[in-house]
């Protein structure tokens, strides 16, 4: 089978280990929890939970997933029950999942971009026709629902994106959620939502689980919740048939989830309220910090109301985004994701979640900038 490169996920991974990576402002997690912090935020004995890892079966666990773990999860959602949430490795897990279980290549899909590039390159490698449409930085970022209900037609298996979007963190309120579902359901098209950066607004965030029946929702552990680490992601999908054909292509995949993962996993999001009010609290303290720099920014400019964890960048410099940081990176030791990894050309992803020497990174991309627009005019002047 022929895939894409992974641009996002190749670029950025070894990035971050290099040793010139000094000041990462480049992820989309928020700055990830340790157990000794998760206990003390959550006010659960971790003297408790060591003596229960001591007597843990290392067998498989429960290969419907942990039934903690997945009642947890179901609350995260206005009516979800727990037996409707399937536990994978990981949101890319989730999505790989959804994507081999549900379509096939006489299917088209529209993708909305910038997307999360597994809804976009693992259907075409399928065969599947992929039908794009953008999201526009003078709209900010917001998505024209006019365009989609153009795109659909009775061929159309899903409508694929992420919401809150990534990288620009745009939503679709609930009004406009409820006008993407009656598109979809005018041709019978399966909504396909990545809700990985869902829950960072104060008030409850609705989900496309709450309002159609016809949807597949992926989500993990990593983003909002700061934990990364133990690889647990899900799937809730309220139809019973696909809930069979993902459980069945799971078999193939992964056959259950980690035993410690779930466990740890599901404490914390029985305290979810404590995890997300810190993830809150990190990104709007790094939001004002970062909009206080971009306001009246003579080079750069953010065009979303994000919710998520990341604003996309413009820049109004004549270097194409993967030189721009990596120049950055080579020359000041910051780390922020080139757009082109989102086919977001002159823009690049700057975490809002990952706040260690935040300001001095600012500092060093506007160093940056001045000395690109030196050199610039220098090489203009011998012209
Ligand atoms: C929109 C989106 N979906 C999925 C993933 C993958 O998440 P995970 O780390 O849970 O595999 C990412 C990670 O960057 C993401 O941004």
């Amino acid at each position: 089978m022929k895939i894409e490169e992974f641009i996002l996920e190749n670029w950025l991974n070894p990035a971050c280990g290099s040793k010139k990576n000094e000041i990462y402002l480049g992820g989309s997690c928020v700055s990830p929890i340790t157990v000794e912090e998760l206990f003390e935020l959550t006010g659960e004995s971790l003297d408790d939970f060591i003596e229960e890892l001591k007597k843990m079966d290392l067998g498989y666990p429960r290969f419907e997933g942990t039934p903690r773990t997945k009642n947890a999860i179901s609350k995260l959602y206005k009516d979800v029950n727990p037996d409707e949430v399937i536990l994978v490795h990981g949101g890319t897990g989730a999505n790989n999942t959804v994507i081999f279980s549900l379509l096939e290549p006489t299917d088209n899909i529209i993708s909305i971009m910038p997307n999360y590039q597994q809804f976009n390159s693992l259907p075409k490698s399928l065969g599947v026709e992929v039908r794009e449409i953008k999201l526009k930085a003078e709209a900010g970022y917001k998505l024209d629902l006019y365009e989609v209900s153009n795109a659909v037609d009775n061929n159309t298996k899903a409508i694929m994106f992420t919401n809150p979007n990534n990288p620009t963190g745009s939503i679709l309120e609930l009004e406009e959620m409820k006008e993407l579902v009656k598109i979809a359901d005018s041709v019978g098209a399966w909504i396909v939502c990545d809700e990985m950066y869902r829950g960072l607004k104060n008030e409850y965030m609705p989900s496309f689980a709450d309002i159609y029946d016809k949807v597949i929702v992926t989500c993990s552990s990593s983003k909002i919740y700061s934990m990364a680490g133990t690889r647990v992601g899900w799937i809730v999908c309220r139809d019973e048939e696909m809930r069979q054909t993902i459980f069945n292509y799971r078999s193939y995949d992964s056959i259950c989830g980690g035993v410690f993962d779930e466990w740890i996993f599901a404490i914390a999001l029985e305290h979810s309220e404590k995890i997300i009010s810190r993830s809150r609290k990190i990104v709007s303290q790094n939001k004002l910090i970062i909009d206080d720099w971009l306001n009246g920014h003579k080079n750069l400019k953010q065009y979303a109301e994000s919710y998520g964890t990341t604003y996309l960048i413009s820049y109004k410099l004549d270097i194409n985004a993967e030189k721009f940081c990596n120049e950055l990176l080579n020359r000041k030791g910051v780390l922020v994701c080139h757009g082109d990894c989102f086919y977001m050309p002159h823009t690049f992803r700057m975490s809002l979640a990952n706040g260690e020497n935040l300001e001095e990174g600012l500092r060093r991309i506007d160093e940056y900038i001045d000395e690109l627009l030196n050199e610039r005019s220098m090489l203009d002047s011998k012209l």
